[in-house]
C-alpha cells in the first residue's frame, strides 16, 4: 500500500486536484469526508456550522481496515489527512493558498463570514502543515503555493515531484504579511 496524501485549509483546491492527479496516475481517489460518512464516523450534527462531528477513533479505525484492504496506490485527499496511519503513506502534500485569495475563494462558497475567517485564520497560521508535520515529519511534507496555479497546474506539479523528489520547501504566510505589516488584515484576536 503506498498512499498519497493531499492535504490544506478548506478551499485549497485538495478535491479538484486530486481528482486530477487521480486520473493523471489512473488511481483511485479517496476523499476523506465522504469515506467517514460511508463509514459511519460522522455522528453527531453539529447544527450551528452546518457540519458533521467526525469520531476520529472511528475514522483511524475505518483507515486501518482500509489500508489492510488495498494493495494498490491510492490518493486521499481531505481535511483529516493526519489521521491516516503514517506506515501506509508515502506521499504528503499540503496545498497552500495565500490567504487573501482564500477569503476571496471562500466568500464565494455559502460559508458565513466566521467560517471565512476561522479558515483564513487557519491557512495564516499553517494548521494543516503543523498537523501534517507532526504526523509524517520534516521529509515527507511537501507544501505547495497554488496561488497562482490552477488546479490541472497543480496535479501537474504533484506529478512532477512524484517522479522527481525534490527537497521539502516550506510555506510561511504568517511572516510574509507580518513583513509586509499586513498580519492584522487576516487575523483577529
Ligand atoms: N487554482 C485553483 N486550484 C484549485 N481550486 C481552485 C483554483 N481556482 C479556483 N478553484 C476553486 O476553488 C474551490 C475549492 O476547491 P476544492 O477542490 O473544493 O477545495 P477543497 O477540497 O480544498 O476545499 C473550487 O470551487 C475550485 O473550483
Ligand atoms: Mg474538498
Amino acid at each position: 500500500m503506498s498512499i498519497i496524501l493531499v492535504g490544506g485549509s478548506p478551499g485549497t483546491g485538495k478535491t479538484k486536484v486530486a481528482k486530477i492527479l487521480g486520473s493523471k496516475l489512473s488511481v483511485e481517489v479517496i476523499s476523506l469526508g465522504e469515506f467517514a460518512d460511508e463509514s459511519g464516523c460522522i455522528t453527531v450534527e453539529d447544527k450551528a456550522r452546518k457540519t458533521g462531528i467526525i469520531n476520529e477513533d472511528c475514522l483511524v479505525d475505518a483507515l486501518l481496515k482500509l489500508t489492510e484492504d488495498k494493495s494498490k496506490r491510492i490518493v486521499i485527499e481531505g481535511h483529516y489527512i493526519d489521521l491516516v496511519p503514517s506506515s501506509s503513506v508515502q506521499w504528503v502534500f499540503i496545498l497552500r493558498t495565500h490567504p487573501e485569495k482564500l477569503r476571496a475563494r471562500l466568500s464565494e462558497r455559502s460559508y458565513s463570514n466566521e467560517k471565512v475567517t476561522e479558515n483564513v485564520e487557519a491557512e495564516v497560521m499553517g494548521v494543516c502543515q503543523m498537523d501534517a508535520l507532526d504526523a509524517f515529519g520534516e521529509a515527507e511534507v511537501f507544501e505547495i503555493d497554488t496561488t497562482e496555479l490552477s488546479a490541472p497546474q497543480t496535479a501537474e506539479k504533484i506529478d512532477m515531484m512524484l517522479k522527481n523528489k525534490s527537497s521539502p520547501t516550506r510555506i510561511d504566510w504568517m511572516s510574509q504579511l507580518e513583513e509586509q505589516g499586513r498580519l492584522d488584515e487576516f487575523l483577529t484576536d
